[in-house]
């Protein structure tokens, strides 16, 4: 025990259900001893089951469609109430991709579905920032972390337009953390986790392939939800405090790895 979010205040995104990673961190930051407020979009919840984490952590849920500004205004008023006081973390744990969901190639994309995996996806980033600066809601030294995937880097045919979308994310944590650290030094930082079996995970066309190969790539294997909550918790504690404007692997070594033996074996003809 720790204790290395004592006396903190979030609020926690996209906590769906038990697989979420967004759930692990909510766990974590309770452990450590956080107080926290739960939000994710209106439909989600109805499928959800955030309920039975609000219980668990002691936290409240306060509604909000990460692509409409009077719903975070309204999220950051309710949770100043609700925590008794100015935030000091915020995870952004959203993502979803029409294009993926109706399994559209990349090449053949839809654009309005496109447009709409950007709002939901990337530019909920710079909106719940961008409102939290002017309302100024987030405390000096706060931290705010978004999940991201390495196809911002390097191409994965199958993850299609949430390639570009989480470029566009991780751009935005490196822009916003520039404004926002000038000025209130609030640090923004982006997790580059490695495949993880949740909802928004396993919808993916091959998932489980992939999944796989990653598994036999990175040396210390795939990195699990439960670890990456581990990781978050540490970026929004003190320990971190001059971390900012960074997109951080968390994939066991993946990204870092250009072949493993594993892999190499399974291709060798040599006796
Ligand atoms: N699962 C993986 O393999 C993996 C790998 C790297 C990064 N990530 C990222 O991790 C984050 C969390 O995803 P997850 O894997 O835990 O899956 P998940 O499906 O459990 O979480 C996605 C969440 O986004 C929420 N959401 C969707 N639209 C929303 C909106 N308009 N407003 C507010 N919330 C909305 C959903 O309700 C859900 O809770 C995503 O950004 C995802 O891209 C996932």
């Amino acid at each position: 025990m720790y204790n290395l979010l004592k006396g903190k205040r979030g609020i926690i995104t996209g906590a769906l259900d038990q697989n979420s990673i967004a759930w692990k961190v909510a766990e974590k930051a309770h452990e450590q001893g956080a107080k926290f407020v739960l939000t994710n979009a209106p439909i989600a919840m109805r499928m959800g089951q955030i309920n039975e984490l609000a219980e668990k952590t002691g936290s409240e849920i306060i509604p909000a469609d990460a692509t409409n500004v009077d719903d975070i205004a309204n999220l950051y008023e309710k949770a100043q109430e609700v925590l008794g006081g100015k935030i000091d973390f915020v995870l952004h744990s959203i993502g979803m991709s029409v294009n993926i969901r109706k399994k559209i190639s990349y090449t053949e994309s839809n654009y309005d579905y496109f447009m709409k995996g950007i709002d939901v996806s990337a530019m909920s980033l710079h909106k719940m920032l961008s409102v939290a600066k002017k309302m100024d809601v987030i405390n000096e030294g706060g931290s705010v972390v978004a999940l991201t995937y390495m196809a911002a880097q390097r191409t994965y045919p199958f993850y299609t337009d949430m390639a570009d979308i989480k470029a566009m994310l991780e751009s935005i944590a490196r822009s916003f953390g520039y404004h926002y650290g000038v000025e209130k030094k609030v640090r923004i930082n982006t997790v580059s986790q490695s495949p993880t079996k949740t909802t928004a995970g396993t919808g993916i066309k091959g998932f489980d392939a992939f999944y796989d190969y990653a598994d036999s790539i990175a040396p210390l294997g795939n990195a699990d939800a439960e670890s990456c909550a581990d990781y978050c918790i540490t970026l929004f504690s003190d320990l971190t405090r001059m971390v900012t404007m960074q997109n951080l692997f968390h994939d066991g070594g993946y990204s870092s790895t250009g072949v493993s033996a594993e892999v190499m074996e399974k291709f060798s003809t040599e006796e």
